[in-house]
Formats: C-alpha cells, structure tokens, sequence
C-alpha cells in the first residue's frame, strides 16, 4: 500500500510516498529560511511559503519516487497540533488530492508521526515501549502500548526542549534556529564549565521545565563582557546542554525503570542531540534496555513518518471524514 505523507504544521513543508508505513520511496523536506532574521517562526510567513512550496514539494516526491498519483493508495496529513494557517495549507491541499483521486484520506496527529518515525525504521521496536518526545513545540514521555495507544507520563509546564536550545543559541548569537549549532559547539566545550539549575531532576513524577533554564544562562551571560562570552562561547554552550539533557536522560531512564519497559525511543527534532544520543545511550544500556532514534532527516519534522502514521491509522480506524479541520491544541489520543 503506498501511501502519500504531507506535512506543514510548522516551518516544514514535506511530503513523501512510503510503501506500507515501512519503506521510504521519496521524502522531500524544504525547510523555510525566511524566519531566521525574526528569531522565531512567524506564522503568517510560514503559511504564505508552505502554499507557495506544496505544489512543487509534491511533484518533486512523487517524481522521486518513481510513482504517479494513479498508484497512490492513501493521502496523509498533519490535522495538528501546530500553526492554524500552515496546517490548513496541507491539509486542505490533501483533501483536495484525495478528493479529486477519489482516494481514502487520513488525518494525523503530528506527535503520532514523530512517534511512527521510529516504527518506519527500526522494525524489531516493541509495539510496547517508552518514547521521549522532544521537539520546538514539544516535549513529552509517552507510554505507547500499541500503536493509538498512548499515556502520556509527563510535559513540559513551561518551554519545550528544542525552544530552550534555540533560545539559548540566540543569547550565544548562533542565530534561529540554533539547536544543531549549539550541539556542534558544544562538542568543544567543558560540559563541567558552569553548572546550570537542573529543573525539576529531583522531583518525582515524569514533568519538565525548561524556562528556568534558559533564564538561568541570560542571567549568566548578563554578568559576563562580550569578549569573556566569545571567549568561552563553547564551554557555556556545553554547560547549558549538560542540564538540558541531564533531565531529559534522568527522566526517562527512572521511567524505562519504573514501568518495565525494555525498548525506548527518543524522536523529535532534539533526539538529533549528539549529547543526548550518547549519554542516554550509555544509561539504557547499563540498565538492559534498547534506545532507538531515528535517522536525522526522520528526527525533524517529515513527510515520511506522517505517512507512516496515516497508513497505521488507516489500517486500525479506517480513513478520516473529509470534513475534519486543523486543530492547533490537538491533544494525543490515549
Ligand atoms: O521536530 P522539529 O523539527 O519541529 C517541531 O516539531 O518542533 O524540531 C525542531 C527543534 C528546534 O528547536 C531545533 O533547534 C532542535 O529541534 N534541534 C536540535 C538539534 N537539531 C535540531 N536541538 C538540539 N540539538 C540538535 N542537534
Ligand atoms: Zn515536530
């Protein structure tokens, strides 16, 4: 079964063709640059260039792919949570396609596709596992006992993750988005430099924050001249991605404890992390258990694992009504 993935919650306009949620034929990702002078995503930009992009997005995977719409079986897309206007431009543009190809059409949860990206990839993961999801937007421990079948141990009550970085990249000057520039400067730096707050380490349950954090390195900075900042811009990097991950690993390693769970996956643009990869690694396997990532262009948000997901929906639920809209605030269904 082949089916087409869209994907445009956030600054990502993507789609791909994958064979039975396994086999990847085509997955085109354009990132939008336009945001970087903003610091930030600004949604009406990102709407105006995902609707700009779709169309030649689209060509380009199915021309990847080698397949023409004729032998699509199945279109995905993104319904939420994300950005109201880029959501609409994909979903609507899916509806469209499948309407005219009188083909079934599946809407899906965007934590759902980063979920199924580990599932697309690593073919011996458990249906039973922990999963730490770790995005811009997101940041969250999920139980999964089974495709559609979630519970959610704990969230952020503040910034995700993947903000906390970028945040922390921007006071450092490394630009937006500046996660992947941080991990890359931080591999020359001393994690043992500065010891930042490590939120919420010791409180019991599976919550994060991460605003203090990030607080915590602009107060840092603020006591420092800028030509002590440039002096040190690794080592305070690495600091600061020290705590960051340290949470992350502790939580989920007292979870994977907790609950039994011997497999666990890590996805979302954060589980691209050099340090996180390594650490939590090396703390699952001296508990037994198995850590699973996805492959870094499956790690940010994709065409492909929304696919994935819609064709692992399609086969449990059946295909979504037309008439579904773009939810911002969707909730992960348990
Ligand atoms: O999953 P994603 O593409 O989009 C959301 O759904 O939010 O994640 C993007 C986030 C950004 O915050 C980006 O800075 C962060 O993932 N990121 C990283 C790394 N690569 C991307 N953060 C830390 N280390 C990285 N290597
Ligand atoms: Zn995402």
């Amino acid at each position: 079964m082949l089916t087409l993935g869209i994907e445009t919650s956030c600054d990502e306009t993507s789609v791909a063709v994958v064979r039975s949620g396994r086999e990847i034929l085509s997955n085109v990702i354009l990132s939008q640059t336009d945001h970087s002078k903003f610091g930030g995503v600004v949604p009406e930009i990102a709407g105006r260039a995902h609707l700009r992009k779709i169309v030649g997005v689209y060509r380009q995977a199915l021309s990847e792919s080698g397949v023409e719409l004729e032998q699509i079986d199945l279109i995905a897309a993104t319904m939420g949570p994300g950005l109201i206007g880029p959501l609409l431009v994909g979903l609507t543009f899916a509806k469209g396609l499948a309407f005219a190809a009188s083909l079934p059409f599946v809407a899906v949860h965007h934590i759902e596709g980063h979920i199924a990206a580990n599932l697309l990839e690593h073919h011996d993961l458990q249906s039973h596992h922990l999963t730490l999801i770790v995005s811009g937007g997101h940041t969250m421990l999920v139980e999964v006992n089974g495709f559609g079948s979630y519970k959610i141990l704990g969230a952020t009550k503040d910034d995700a993750a993947g903000e906390a970085f970028d945040k922390v990249a921007k006071l450092l000057g490394l630009g937006y988005p500046g996660g992947a520039r941080l991990d890359r400067l931080a591999a020359d730096g001393d994690p043992e430099f500065f010891r930042f707050p490590r939120p919420m380490l010791k409180e019991p349950g599976y919550q994060f924050s991460y605003s203090g954090l990030k607080t915590a390195v602009a107060l840092y900075l603020k006591k420092l001249s800028p030509d002590q900042i440039q002096q040190q811009l690794a080592d305070i990097a690495a600091s600061f991605q020290e705590a960051a991950v340290m949470v992350l690993v502790e939580k989920t390693v007292r979870a994977a404890k907790e609950l039994q769970l011997a497999d666990v996956t890590v996805s979302g643009g954060v589980a691209a992390n050099s340090r996180l990869r390594t650490i939590l690694a090396e703390r699952l396997d001296a508990i037994g258990c198995r850590l699973f990532y996805p492959t870094l262009p499956l790690c940010t948000d994709n065409g492909a694992m929304i696919a994935a997901a819609g064709y692992y929906r399609f086969q449990n639920e059946g295909a979504s009504e037309m008439a579904v809209s773009a939810v911002p605030y969707l909730k992960l269904g348990v």
